[in-house]
Parts: C-alpha cells; structure tokens; sequence
C-alpha cells in the first residue's frame, strides 16, 4: 500500500489528484483505514505489529503528501502563469478618439470668417411661433411655405422653425443698432429625403443694421466671405429674387472653385453655383422689431450649411451626414 501510495503522489500534477490519492488511502473508505478496520480479526499477537505498521505507513503517506503539495502548487502556478502571460512586446489596443463632425468642422470655418469681420454668434429657439417663423417676417398670409404639407406645425401658433430668419427679429428685438451677428442652427420642413433634401438640415443667418448700410455693404461682406472660404480667385454674383423679408432680394452665386466646363461635376458646367439667399431687411420688418427704417438700414443672408459642406467637400448626398457611419465621418 505504502509503496503504491507514493508512487502516485510523485505522479501527481494537481491538488486535485494529490486530494483523490488521500482519499483513495487515508479516506473513510481508504485502503489503509480498511486495514484498521480489519484488525478485529487479528489474534492479540498481531495485533500491535500490524497497528504499528500501519500508523507508520499512514505517517509517511501523510508526510509525502504534504511534501508534495508544495511541488504541485509551483507546478499549477506555472501552467496558471504560462497561460496568464502578457506579451509586452506585442502592439496595444488603442482607444478611438471621438473628433468633431464634418458639419461642425465646416460651421467652426464660416464662424471663423465671420468673426474676422466683427460678427457676434446669436441663437434662436428650433420650436418657434408663427409670429417669429412668418408674420414678422413680413410673409403674406398665403405664402405657400405657411402650408401645412411644407412646414411641421406643433398647435396652430407654434412650428419648427423652417429658417433661420426668426432669430433676426428676435435680435433686433432684443438689441439697439449696430448690429452684426451670424445665427446657424437647425431647420426643418416637410420634404422627403433625398441625396439633396433632409426634413432636418442647417442654415446660417447673417444680419447687420446700423445707419448707411447699404447693398455695396452686403456685396462687399459676402465676397469676402467667399474668397476666405472657398478661395482667393472666387467670385460672386448677385442676381434678382424674391424673399418677403428683404428688398430688393437676390440670390448670390459664386464661381465654380473646384472645376470649369462641361465635365464639371460639382457645377454643371455652367461655371456658377447657387450657395445663398440675401437682400435688405425690409422696412416693414425693422418697423415690427421697434427700428426706425428712415434712420437706420440692413442687410440679411441666409446660407444652407449642409449644401455649402457638400460643395466644399464634393459630398453627393446630404444624408451622409445624419446616419453618422464612421467610415464616413473619420474622413474629415
Ligand atoms: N430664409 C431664406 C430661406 O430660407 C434665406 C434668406 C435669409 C434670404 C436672409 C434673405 C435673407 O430661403
């Protein structure tokens, strides 16, 4: 018994097998307490010779064993460590930084141009009433963007705004000329998305009021505003239009930057290219906001945020920039 017990006990590689041979030995059903058991039937002459006996073995089988449990332990934290074992030489996991949105980028660089010129940042409410979106603005009651199927009423007074415009009058409400301010923000209107529509996109307002401003004023502003942005060799054109809230209106366009001709993707060959809407504030409009039209003068644009980063950044669909996949969005 003795000789088999620590044969096995060398053979051992875990606590787990160390455990099973004292039980299968030392164990109420072990072999050796099955000897003792057996003494009973030994005569009175056997007896202490073979209890001594086998005290000894259980002895030296208890003593292997607890020898053995320092080797096995070295044995199992080995394995655990080979196992466990950090490779220092191999590359990290390396976290994704977050950066900004290709909108935001653009936004930042028109910001940037704009407070060169001594422009203010003014914000307005996305949830706007009927009076700031519409009636202030001087737009007739049937002006076809009232209608329900191009704006998103909330109650019959209150819309989300779709324009920038409201926060003109709120400025000029709250302020004394002069006043120069851009105001980006969201807007909204009722069209189904497209490469080229969003029911959700951006727009920037610029407006200035202060005594002598005139159109030479606007012109000026906005040709420099599009050489900084678009490059130095750009130019603008202003050509007639109509918007309720200025007067004279125009719509201003500016020479193709990226390409001329036929080929040319980005500006259909013509050469121009659509970016804003502008004009004088209309008298009726500085009268609604307290400013007297006789003493002082302003010019108003509105630009699409989304369709001027489209044409910088030859992006062929405005949906790219709300469905936020990083392939697309680490681009910028
Ligand atoms: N609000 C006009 C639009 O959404 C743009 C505009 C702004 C035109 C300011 C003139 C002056 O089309």
């Amino acid at each position: 018994i003795q000789s088999l017990a620590l044969e096995e006990i060398v053979k051992a590689q875990s606590m787990q097998e160390l455990e099973q041979v004292r039980i299968k030995y030392l164990g109420k059903k072990g072999e050796l307490t099955g000897v003792l058991r057996g003494m009973g039937g030994l005569s009175p002459e056997e007896r202490p010779i073979v209890g001594q006996i086998a005290n000894e073995v259980r002895e030296n089988i208890e003593n292997a064993l607890s020898s053995a449990v320092e080797g096995v332990k070295s044995i199992e934290k080995n394995a655990r460590l080979a196992v466990e074992s950090i490779d220092v030489t191999m590359p990290g996991k390396s976290q994704e930084i977050g950066h900004r949105h290709p909108l935001n980028v653009v936004l930042d660089e028109i910001k940037g141009i704009f407070m060169g010129m001594g422009f203010k940042i003014a914000e307005g409410p996305e949830v706007e009433t009927v009076f700031y979106n519409f009636d202030a603005l001087n737009a007739p009651q049937n002006h076809p963007s009232r209608d329900l199927s191009d704006t998103f009423y909330i109650s019959e007074d209150i819309l989300l705004r779709t324009q920038t415009s409201p926060v003109q009058v709120r400025t000029m409400e709250r302020s004394k000329p002069p006043i120069r301010v851009i105001s980006p923000g969201r807007c909204f209107r009722r069209d189904t998305p497209d490469a080229t529509h969003s029911p959700m996109f951006h727009q920037i307002e610029g407006l200035v009021v202060d005594k002598n401003i005139t159109m030479a004023d606007l012109k000026g502003t906005l040709d420099h505003f599009a050489k900084q942005f678009f490059g130095v060799g750009t130019k603008t054109k202003f050509r007639p239009h109509y918007f309720p809230f200025t007067e004279p209106s125009a719509e201003v366009d500016v020479s193709c930057f990226k390409c001329q001709g036929a080929g040319c993707r980005v500006c259909k060959g013509s050469g121009w290219i659509e970016i804003l809407g502008a004009g004088m504030v209309h008298p009726n409009v500085l009268k609604v906001c307290g400013i007297d039209p006789d003493i002082y003068s302003g010019f108003a644009f509105g630009m699409g945020l989304d369709r001027i980063a489209m044409l910088k950044h030859e992006i062929d669909d405005i949906r790219l920039f709300f469905e936020n996949d990083m392939r697309f969005i680490k681009q910028f």
